[in-house]
């Protein structure tokens, strides 16, 4: 069968690199794809959100099963326009793609299916959302309702940085006018995040390894938020008691109250969790797979990842379960190689040497995100530019083994943070 994977990023590399170490996969296309996607697939030049040009080509290369990596395309009903032509299609609906599109509709899910989460008001005004957090007596979050690529959601420490954040989202509109026409003002909670993600299609849930992303820019979780400057799997956070409750009492119930809202949830649904001293706390639910996470996280399934998401698409994963996964049980680490300036500005088009000596490591792969070929050379093409991946027997030796693959790379202005799972490595020393 051939296969049309939906994105560029370092998931959708890691996405095309796996799939088509199926069996049952003829070739792997890559819409728009980058560098690394194009070396393990076959890139289209089709952008993420031109559905109709999409649907043209996989009718055209008789694609089998479509796979979406980001969340705007899902947002905006890639999948619903697909099925509309009778084409197979990994991913939620618009409809139930609202669980990451909406906070507004996430958190009001939440309430309803009493999945433990932060306590929050939603405000349609700037005016009571500002008497409201002049009454709190702890800080809060200030959440965009839209989509806003990931900076609609603002902690503040004080009441001023409140305020602030109110007038960026509702009064400058900074994140657009539709992102910012709600807001959610959530209690700040205090802990460790984790990711935890499922497969997920009718009343199945199988949930995948644990992993944690490390969002700040720099070492010792300092700087702006990113998309994500590395990553490791398995988390040691997420104890199998910890993912055995998160599972019952925020995956089940939010799937079965989608299910019964008649938007039933299918695909990958991902918990934002905050384990806090009270448990843990679903801080925000995501439609798709995560990215840096996932890198980590294909590195080390064992099982066809077609075979599942083709099961799913059928409404046929129960046939398998959780304890049908096979994992590799040495964790993995990725280590994100940024362009200088990220997540602010930065410049494109560095050319990136290195890359064939990173891959000759053993038990390393380096995916692509932001990069392309220009002129017979892979150039910089993004903030985040490449994620390289590593195993080891321990945490300690996949970060040196990622870390080594790390220093044969090089462009100009070429960043990472030098402590990815650092707290997870000290956590396992300390024991
Ligand atoms: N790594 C965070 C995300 O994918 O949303």
């Amino acid at each position: 069968m051939n296969v049309l994977v939906i994105g560029k990023g370092g998931r959708e590399h890691a996405l095309v690199w796996k799939l088509a170490q199926s069996p049952r996969v003829k070739r792997v296309y890559c819409a728009p794809g980058n560098a690394g996607t194009a070396l393990d697939g076959v890139n289209v030049p089709i952008d993420v959100n031109e559905f109709s040009h999409l649907i043209r080509f996989a009718k055209a290369e008789n694609i089998g099963l479509t796979v979406v990596g980001p969340e705007d395309p899902l947002a905006n009903g890639i999948v619903d326009a697909f099925q509309a032509q009778g084409l197979r299609i990994f991913g939620p609906s618009k409809a139930a793609a609202q669980i990451e599109g909406s906070k507004v509709y996430s958190k009001k899910l939440m309430r309803h299916a009493d999945v433990p989460t932060a306590e929050f008001r939603v405000f349609d005004h700037p005016e009571p959302a500002r008497k409201y957090i002049e009454t709190r007596e702890y800080p809060v979050v200030v959440k965009a309702d839209g989509l806003a690529a990931g900076k609609g959601v603002i902690v503040c420490n004080t009441t001023d940085d409140a305020m602030e954040a109110v007038n960026r989202i509702m009064v400058r509109e900074e994140f657009g006018h539709s992102a910012g026409r709600q807001i959610v003002i959530e209690k700040k909670l205090e802990g460790e995040e984790l990711s935890v993600m499922a497969l997920v299609a009718g009343r199945t849930i199988i949930p995948l390894a644990s992993s944690q992303d490390h969002k700040r820019a720099f070492d010792g979780d300092t700087g702006p938020n990113t998309g994500g400057m590395g990553a490791y799997s398995p988390a040691p956070l997420g104890t199998p008691k910890l993912l055995d409750e998160i599972e019952t009492h925020a995956l089940v119930p939010t799937v079965h109250a989608m299910k019964r809202a008649r938007t039933p949830f299918r695909g990958i649904l991902y918990a934002g969790v905050i384990v806090t001293n009270q448990g843990p706390r679903i801080l925000e639910y995501n439609c798709r797979l995560g990215d840096p996470e996932t890198q980590p996280i294909l590195m080390r399934l064992k099982t066809d990842l077609f075979d599942l998401l083709d099961a799913a698409v059928d409404e046929r994963l129960d046939t398998f379960t959780e304890h049908q996964l096979e994992w590799d049980p040495r964790p993995a680490v990725c280590v994100v190689i940024a362009s200088g300036g990220y997540p602010g500005n930065y410049s494109k088009g560095k050319i990136i040497k290195g890359l064939d000596d990173a891959a000759q490591l053993p038990d390393v792969k380096v995916f692509h995100a932001g990069t392309k070929l220009e002129s017979g050379m892979i150039v910089t093409d993004g903030g985040r530019v490449l994620g390289v991946t590593a195993l080891g027997d321990t945490l300690a030796q996949a970060k040196a083994r990622a870390y080594e693959a790390v220093a044969k790379i090089s462009f100009p202005g070429a960043f990472c943070r030098k402590d990815i799972a650092d707290k997870a490595i000290n956590k396992e020393l300390s024991l």
